[in-house]
C-alpha cells in the first residue's frame, strides 16, 4: 500500500501530468489534451487525480448521461512505475463514489479483453461481466463490458 495517497478531484494544473500517464500508459485510443482539458471543465464528467506527495500517479475518468442511473468508467491509468501499489483501486472507490453522490445506481465499463490486470482489479472489486464487444477498440481489439451495483 502507498503512504500519502490522495485521491482528489482534477484541477486544469494537473493537465500536463495527466496527458502524460496517457499517453505513457495506453498503446491506443489514447484521450488528446484537448479532450482531458474539457472532461476536466464539463458538468457531464468528473475526473479524479491520485497525487502521492508532489506527484501525479493516476487519474480516473467518470461520464455521466442526463437521465440516466449508469455511470461509466471512461478511463483509469497509473503510472507505470507507480502501479501495483493499490492507486488503482483507490481511483476506481472514487470514482464509484463520485458516480453515487451523482445519483447512480450502477457503474459500467469496457476493458480490453486482453488487458488482465484490469480485469482482476474490477472483478476483484465486485464488477460482474456482462458481455463481449468485438472491434471496440480503433485497432480491433475486443472489449468485455463490466457493471456494478453501487450500493445506496
Ligand atoms: C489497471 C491499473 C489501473 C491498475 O492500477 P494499479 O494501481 O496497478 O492497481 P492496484 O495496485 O490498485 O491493484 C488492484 C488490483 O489490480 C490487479 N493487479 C495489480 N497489479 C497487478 C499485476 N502486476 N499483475 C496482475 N494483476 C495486478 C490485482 O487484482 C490487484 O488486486 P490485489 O492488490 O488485491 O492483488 C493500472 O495497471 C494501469 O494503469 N494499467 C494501464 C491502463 C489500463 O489498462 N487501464 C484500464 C483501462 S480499462
Amino acid at each position: 500500500m502507498t503512504t500519502e495517497l490522495t485521491i482528489r478531484k482534477a484541477h486544469l494544473d494537473d493537465l500536463d501530468a495527466v496527458e502524460a500517464i496517457e499517453w505513457s500508459v495506453f498503446d491506443s485510443d489514447q484521450l488528446s489534451r484537448a479532450s482531458l482539458r474539457r472532461y476536466m471543465s464539463v458538468p457531464s464528467t468528473a475526473m479524479v487525480v491520485a497525487q502521492e506527495r508532489a506527484d501525479i500517479t493516476g487519474y480516473a475518468l467518470v461520464g455521466f448521461r442526463k437521465g440516466s442511473k449508469i455511470g461509466r468508467l471512461y478511463s483509469i491509468a497509473v503510472d507505470k512505475a507507480r502501479a501495483g501499489r493499490g492507486v488503482g483501486r483507490a481511483l476506481l472507490d472514487a470514482s464509484e463514489t463520485a458516480a453515487h453522490e451523482r445519483g447512480c445506481t450502477r457503474f459500467a465499463l469496457e476493458v480490453r479483453a486482453d488487458n488482465p490486470r484490469a480485469i482482476a482489479l474490477y472483478e476483484k472489486n465486485g464488477y460482474e461481466m456482462l458481455g463481449r464487444e468485438d472491434e471496440w477498440y480503433e485497432d480491433g481489439g475486443a472489449a468485455l463490458r463490466f457493471e456494478k451495483k453501487l450500493v445506496d
